[in-house]
């Protein structure tokens, strides 16, 4: 949840960490730090709140000519938000700081035992306890490495660290243990984070650190070792293909709206190479590694688990596959999983590095299952651990609520629905095609659509923004776009909001409604929309207003009616997404919120 980032070069390491922190702050902005050693002392600042409170601070001080330092963006798990709280944190002998993204689940034992020895703590963090764990083992192991290897094993939990002394300036050490931490490689310079664009300005050349490793690090070079037994570890060197543009925002007010309108460019290069016009055939090279699957379990979270919902609908529909979605939270503590020989498991994250996806997927993993991933990040530990991948190729999602990448999870979903139906033989070649050439032109379509879409957004934003609650209503395939309507809204605007099957609100749901309760309905051009009408009039007969998301030529009746071009089942929900997806943009704008980066959230979910 927080952002680290480490840098040994030959720059003044103190800018290079704050810019890269300003490439890691979607992962939590309740307070942000950096450390570099200044004549054998540390240099500390941290500030409570987002970045620029620390650079408020900084331009208060003589810069620092330090070229090794380390910088810290906290997602607040242990302490409230406070400069106390924030990383990094020092030894109580002041000779070791140390920044942390993850949870030691036994800092209390361990806090306790050090406490009886005397150590005292300014912080409720987990983090301090884990630096002054380290002073305490050099006392029976001086060297810094074997000390760090030591304290690291008696740590449980998840950790990206990275560590300074006083006494060698120039080095730092980093380590992994469920959470990512990547090195980037430059000429005479050397960098670890949470994140690729953090380093990305400087270097193109990336090392993924895996569970359990631990690296030195300094100008001249790195190496890295088992935290086990510290023999040395050896890693190929890679290189990313995507540039500093695509994780910046190109002229528009917040990424969110960027990541929003790239969605054609998503749809398109998802699609490039996998289909062609007047063809059924679909080239997934990545199923194929793998059996069709006689029961298919889709394990994800939040905006990933309401694509896996949308998913299932077509994968049932076409391939035959009965499809279980869980909640991957839920499903890593199930009592008894069931999981027969020819299942298999789909799991479906925009990062790759969701703690609770990867967790389910090791539990997965234990049963011998194969496992799919779906992922966007190349490189993360989900991507990294599935038996095979698809990526989603939609590029660096930034802003904290998740648009683009859902658009890129439900377009892969619906290739691997058709690749299984090709391979089982269910659908002909001709429907195939006439899908895959339905898919083909939505970028031209959603293209020409988002602008229209956008000002409609706006328009309506400005005219429900001061409703207090909200209700989104869909059926079908509609019924998780409307789980995900709900929850942009709730985490952008801050407005309560509940997406719901439309059939399930004269169940209860239903005694929620009055003029001031407006509701979204999904009710789109298709077998289903009769069903729907007769709910959006069961809403209006008790007051309640409704907005419905429809198509052209359907005689809805309902307060405010939003037309979405009409691309027939299932690939209307193409256009409702990113319609559901303006109208939470605009609304948190125009209520002032911050849309970027939402209070409470962080982007990456790296812990339990
Ligand atoms: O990276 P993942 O797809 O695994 O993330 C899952 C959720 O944390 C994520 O979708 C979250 O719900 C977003 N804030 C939704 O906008």
């Amino acid at each position: 949840m927080c952002g680290i980032i480490g840098y040994s070069g030959h720059r003044p390491a103190v800018p290079v960490v704050i810019e890269g922190l300003h490439h890691l702050e979607y992962r939590g902005y309740d307070s942000a730090g950096v450390a570099s050693v200044q004549c054998s002392d540390f240099e500390i600042v941290r500030a409570k709140g987002k970045l620029s409170a620390l650079e408020d601070e900084l331009s208060r001080r003589p810069p620092s000519h330090a070229t090794t330092g380390m910088g810290h963006t906290r997602w607040a798990t242990h302490g409230e938000p406070a400069v106390r709280n924030a990383h990094p944190h020092e030894s109580n002998d002041g000779t070791l700081a140390i920044v942390h993204n993850g949870i030691i689940e036994n800092y209390l034992e361990i806090k306790a035992d050090l406490e009886a020895k005397g150590y005292v703590f300014s912080s409720e963090t987990d983090t301090e306890v884990l630096v002054n764990l380290v002073q305490e083992c050099r006392r029976s192991e001086p060297d810094l490495l074997k000390a760090f290897a030591k304290a690291l094993r008696l740590a449980k939990g998840a950790y990206a660290v990275c560590l300074m002394s006083r006494e060698k300036p120039g080095e730092f050490l980093a380590a992994r243990m469920s959470a990512p931490l990547i090195m980037g490689i430059g000429t005479g310079e050397f960098f670890v984070a949470s994140d690729i664009p953090a380093f990305l300005p400087y270097t193109r050349q990336v090392v993924f650190l895996e569970d359990g490793e631990l690296a030195r690090v300094d100008c001249q070079g790195y190496q890295i070792y088992a935290i086990k037994d510290l023999s040395p570890v050896s890693h190929e060197v890679m290189t990313i293909e995507w540039d500093m543009q695509s994780a910046q925002k190109g002229g528009y007010r917040h990424f969110m709206l960027k990541e929003i309108f790239e969605q054609p460019r998503v749809v398109a290069d998802g699609l490039a190479g996998r289909v062609a016009r007047g063809s059924g055939a679909v080239h997934l090279p990545e199923l194929d590694a793998l059996p069709v699957p006689e029961r298919l379990h889709v394990v994800a979270c939040g905006t990933s688990y309401h694509a896996g919902l949308w998913g299932r609908c077509l994968i049932e529909q076409w391939a035959g596959i009965p499809v279980q979605v869980e909640i991957a939270s839920e499903f890593r503590y199930r009592e008894k999983l069931l999981l027969g020989p020819r299942d298999m498991v789909l799991v479906i994250s925009q990062s790759g590095e969701t703690a609770d996806t990867l967790a389910a997927l090791r539990i997965a993993k234990e049963q011998g299952v194969p496992l799919l991933g779906l992922c966007n990040v190349v490189g993360s530990s989900i991507a990294r651990e599935a038996d095979s991948v698809v990526f989603t190729q939609a590029g660096p999602e930034i802003s904290v609520a998740s648009t683009k990448a859902m658009c890129s999870q439900m377009l892969m979903l619906a290739l691997m629905a058709l690749a299984w139906s090709a391979r089982k033989g269910l659908t002909d070649e001709a429907f195939r095609a006439g899908i895959v050439d339905g898919l083909l032109d939505l970028p031209k379509k959603l293209e020409e659509a988002l602008p229209g879409m956008h000002a409609r957004a706006r328009e309506l934003s400005r005219k429900y923004s001061g409703a207090k609650n909200f209700f989104y209503l869909g059926r079908g395939h509609c019924f998780p776009l409307a789980l995900e309507g709900a929850l942009k809204l709730k985490e952008l605007s801050y407005i309560h909001a509940e997406g719901y099957a439309s059939g399930e609100m004269k169940h209860g749901p239903i005694a929620l409604i009055d003029r001031s309760f407006p509701t979204f309905a999904i009710a789109l051009n298709d077998d289903l929309l009769p069903k729907v009408k007769s709910n959006m009039v069961e809403i209006q007969a008790r007051q309640g207003r409704v907005i419905a998301l429809a198509n052209e030529g359907c005689d809805l009746g309902a307060d405010d009616v939003w037309i979405v071009p009409d691309a027939g089942k299932p690939l209307s929900a193409f256009f409702v997404l990113p319609a559901l997806q303006l109208f939470s943009y605009e609304t948190s704008d125009y209520l002032g919120k911050d849309v970027d980066q939402p209070r409470n959230l962080a982007k990456s979910v790296t812990v339990e």
